[in-house]
């Protein structure tokens, strides 16, 4: 089955969502699709909770969030990208204002300002600690309103649909899967915008949801696009310790507010790690968490914010505070339990701030997206930033980008293998596969990394890759058998690069190269004709009936 749109959006997070609407208001007559895996706020967009940092104040200064965000970048920062998206912060905060976003306001009416982690100031706009519920309810209700925008929910997205023109690499659409009918789709368009999120479930400890299989990194890599700095994945430094429960983020505004990290004799540890004790940058809270675990082999250490005034902490954190609650733990009285788990990647996709890619008419942005801006380790709340000020800047660019290029309606799409069906395989074996990538990525390639440690993952990686393309060419479609694919190449990526860096820096550290080294200062770039075995660019499944 076919559709052509003038634009493709896959993702429905923040990125997604304000570039689908961006583009359809300056395109009246022309047609948008969203396409989304779950259904439309299914993202890690709706769980985000600190807010968006920006220059709000008097007393900040655009210098000084700079500075902040280079600081934790740790050198590799993109200094003219850092600049030109903190300068628009401001802007795109009162378009979200305007399409209907509700930030907490002080009594005065000027917003809130939360502070976390890295931030010499308060800087964090939020919508009490519910930011992204709030931000996907508005962009959601004002993309409905607009009638040249057609959302495919429950559809993964599985590659791109790429051919040559003039030698140049040209992306004109995407192959859809739809279980609910077993729907094969090829969506055609002149511009495909990935904003496919983050790669939190290649982890088995996690802040992400479910959808967070990194597909979009797969699908650009598969395509031929550059990918960056797969090595800096941030660890938030705390996750509600619950095990066998859905995670739940514990803020880091919660220590903005003045919540202090102890051990389970109640010694606050902080002070010994950094100046800045519990509002030290990410990498360094998590690190010295993790070094706290070895040390004492408890499970867990403790968020206290049972000095804080009661009814401020329920005000100010109605969901923590809630969700805590129901899980048995009062944190107006009681220590939250509280471990690092996998949170953000500052890899990606290589893009610039319009989100162009290597690939002719692929864009990408959000957190699939590699531009520069939080090099070895993001500062808090500079991911939502990033995101919306990309897809401010990406609908303008692929528009004009649109306008000024000839397409053919239907590019030559590659041929899709025919795979055998050949049974139904247990699906033992894929859930397997799942459960082994992600307990060898934690345990192997965690916060504090060793080449050895990263040899062994690579070669259990490897095993899996096969098995997964194996699967994918050969089983009837399914998410785990596609999520594996893309996971499984993803982590292989985050090894690769890994294993590359020798030295420690930001969110990399390295038993074997404890230092950071000046020759390093540059980004891991990975290139597809580099890693990918050759027929894998060319390989495409297809369900002959269903096509
Ligand atoms: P997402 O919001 O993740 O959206 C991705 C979309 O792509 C989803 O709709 C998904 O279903 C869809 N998708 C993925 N693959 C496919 C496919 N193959 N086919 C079809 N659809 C697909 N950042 C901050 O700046 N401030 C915060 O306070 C903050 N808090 C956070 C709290 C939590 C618990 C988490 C997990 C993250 C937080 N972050 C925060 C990070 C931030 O939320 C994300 O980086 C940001 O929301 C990413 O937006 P996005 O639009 O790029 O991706
Ligand atoms: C948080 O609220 O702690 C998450 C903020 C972020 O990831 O930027």
């Amino acid at each position: 089955m076919e559709k052509h749109y003038d634009i493709v959006v896959v993702g429905s997070g923040i990125a997604g969502l304000f570039f689908a609407r961006k583009a359809a208001g300056l395109l009246p007559r022309g047609r948008v699709a969203v396409i989304t895996k779950k259904d439309e706020t299914e993202s890690n967009t709706n769980y985000a909770q600190g807010g968006i940092a920006t220059v709000m104040s008097g007393v900040d200064s655009f210098d000084l969030h700079v500075s902040d965000t280079l600081k934790a970048g740790a050198g590799l920062c993109h200094r003219k990208v850092v600049e030109d998206i903190i300068l628009h912060g401001p802007k795109v905060i009162e378009k979200l204002v305007e399409i209907g976003v509700k930030f907490t306001r002080s009594k005065g009416g000027t917003y809130d300002l939360g502070r976390e982690g890295g931030h010499s100031i308060n800087r964090v706009v939020h919508a009490s600690d519910l930011t992204g519920r709030e931000i996907e309810r508005a962009l959601l209700e004002s993309c409905r309103q607009r009638p040249n925008i057609d959302f495919y929910r429950e559809t993964i997205a599985l590659d791109l649909i790429t051919y040559q023109h003039k030698n140049i690499n040209c992306c004109g659409g995407v192959y859809t899967f739809t279980p609910r009918g077993r729907v094969f789709r090829s969506f055609y368009a002149p511009v495909i915008m990935l904003a496919t999120g983050g790669i939190g479930q290649v982890y088995f400890h996690t802040t992400n949801p479910d959808i967070a299989t990194g597909d979009g990194i797969a699908m650009a890599f598969r395509a031929g696009a550059r990918v960056a700095n797969m090595e800096f994945i941030q660890f938030h430094p705390t996750t509600l310790y619950d095990p066998g429960r859905r995670p739940f983020l514990i803020s880091e505004a919660v220590r903005g507010e003045g919540g202090i990290l102890i051990d389970s004799a109640g010694r606050p540890f902080m002070k010994e790690y950094h100046a800045q004790k519990d509002l030290a940058p990410r990498d360094i809270v998590a690190r010295a968490i993790d070094s706290e675990l070895k040390q004492s082999g408890a499970p867990s250490v403790f968020l206290d914010v049972s000095h804080l005034d009661k009814v401020f902490i329920k005000k100010r954190f109605p969901n923590i505070y809630k969700e805590c609650k129901k899980r048995g733990i009062d944190i107006t009285r009681q220590p939250i339990p509280v471990v690092p788990s996998a949170h953000y990647n500052c890899g990606g996709v290589v893009a610039d701030l319009q989100g162009r890619t290597d690939i002719s008419g692929l864009y990408v942005c959000g957190e699939a997206a590699c531009t520069g801006m939080h090099g070895a380790n993001r500062l808090a709340s500079n991911s939502l930033l990033e995101a919306v000020v990309m897809a401010d800047f990406a609908s303008d660019d692929s528009l004009a980008f649109r306008q000024t290029n000839n397409f053919p309606d239907t590019p030559p799409a590659g041929e899709w293998l025919h795979s055998s069906l050949g049974g139904n395989r247990e699906k033992i074996v894929v859930t397997h596969d799942i459960e082994v990538l992600k307990k060898t990525m934690s345990d192997f390639v965690g916060i504090v990394r060793s080449l050895d440690r990263l040899q062994m993952a690579g070669e259990r990686l490897r095993i899996i890759q096969k098995a997964a393309e194996h699967y994918y060419l050969t089983q009837p479609a399914s998410y785990p058998i596609i999520e594996l694919r893309n996971m499984s190449l993803v982590a292989g990526l985050i090894v690769r690069a890994a294993t590359r860096r020798k030295e420690s820096r930001g969110l990399h550290y390295l038993l074997d190269h404890p230092e950071t080294d000046d020759r390093w200062l540059h980004n891991t770039v990975i290139r597809p004709h580099n890693y990918l075995p050759r027929k894998n660019n060319l390989l495409r499944r297809k369900d002959g009936h269903s096509l």
